[in-house]
């Protein structure tokens, strides 16, 4: 069996009493384990990391070094062998599966590579849905301001069909924005989209943390859309190896360079 984190010794436990400063997520000693015996895969090996409130983080990493795993555990979509997340104040590790699935409805957004729209509703209906499953009322200005930030005026009465790319990850990233969560998780919100599209993309989840004060963690292989964050985390072997702050994409290519020597 695998040791499993005692609830009152650290590391490996996250209280929400003892939030760091300015930490809107936090998550101490994550690890998780797939499968068992000699073909179990340790995809994090043992996570300490702080999310502030109001930045944009990337996370960045090769493939297989535990980036999705990691966005996943944070979310609440699944759980870690060992370890706490606390978002918002809510330890998400020990909550019954009813209560996590109001949590991520209502103060979880995400955002996958691949946008997840209902093709039978509206961009708006999409938008909405969520907060509609969870029968939490819309705050019709914030939706405007999100609908507004996000520039699909024009669009919100058409289906995903009659969108681009670009126009249904907007469409994804406002719905993942219109619960107020206190993080937005996206994972490669921009691996299907060409240059222009990921620009509108990453250009709106910047100015959703500088104008509307949101959290955003965000996973991308792009150092042109890592260089968008206010800090990159890299990712090596379920590990994180490396955090900088504001870094150009030089510098994001420097990490990465070293990241491939290691
Ligand atoms: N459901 C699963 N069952 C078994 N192994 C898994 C599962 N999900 C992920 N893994 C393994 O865990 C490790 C981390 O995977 P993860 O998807 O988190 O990587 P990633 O950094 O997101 O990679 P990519 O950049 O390719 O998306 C990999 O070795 C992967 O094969
Ligand atoms: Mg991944």
């Amino acid at each position: 069996m695998e040791p499993t984190a005692s609830p009152t010794s650290p590391p490996g436990s996250a209280r929400p009493g003892d939030a760091p400063p300015g930490a809107a997520a936090w998550a101490r000693g994550l690890v998780k384990t797939y499968g068992q015996g000699e073909t179990a895969v340790r995809a994090l090996d043992g996570v300490d990391v702080d999310f502030r409130s109001a930045e944009l983080t990337a996370i960045m990493g090769p493939s297989g070094s535990g980036k999705s795993t990691l966005m996943h555990c944070l979310a609440g979509l699944d759980a870690p062998t060992s370890g706490s997340v606390v978002i918002g104040g809510t330890e998400v590790s020990r909550l019954s599966q009813r209560r996590l699935t109001a949590l991520r409805r209502t103060r979880i957004g995400f955002v996958f590579q691949s946008y997840n729209l209902v093709p039978t509703l509206t961009a708006a209906e999409n938008i909405t849905l969520p907060l509609d499953i969870a029968r939490v009322p819309v705050d019709r200005a914030w939706f405007e301001e999100v609908v507004s930030a996000v520039g699909l005026g024009d669009r919100l009465h058409h289906r995903p069909s009659e969108l681009s790319g670009g126009q249904q990850q907007r469409v994804a990233c406002a719905r993942a924005l219109v619960s107020r969560p206190s993080v937005v998780f996206a994972d490669e919100p921009t691996g299907n989209l060409d240059s222009r599209s990921s620009a509108e993309v990453l250009g709106f989840l910047r100015r959703s943390v500088d104008e509307l004060g949101q959290t955003v963690v965000m996973v991308t292989h792009d150092p042109r859309a890592a260089s968008y964050a206010h800090r990159v985390l890299f990712l090596t072997d379920g590990r994180i190896t490396a955090d900088l702050s504001a870094p150009t994409r030089r510098d994001i290519l420097d990490a990465l360079g070293q990241a491939e020597e290691d």
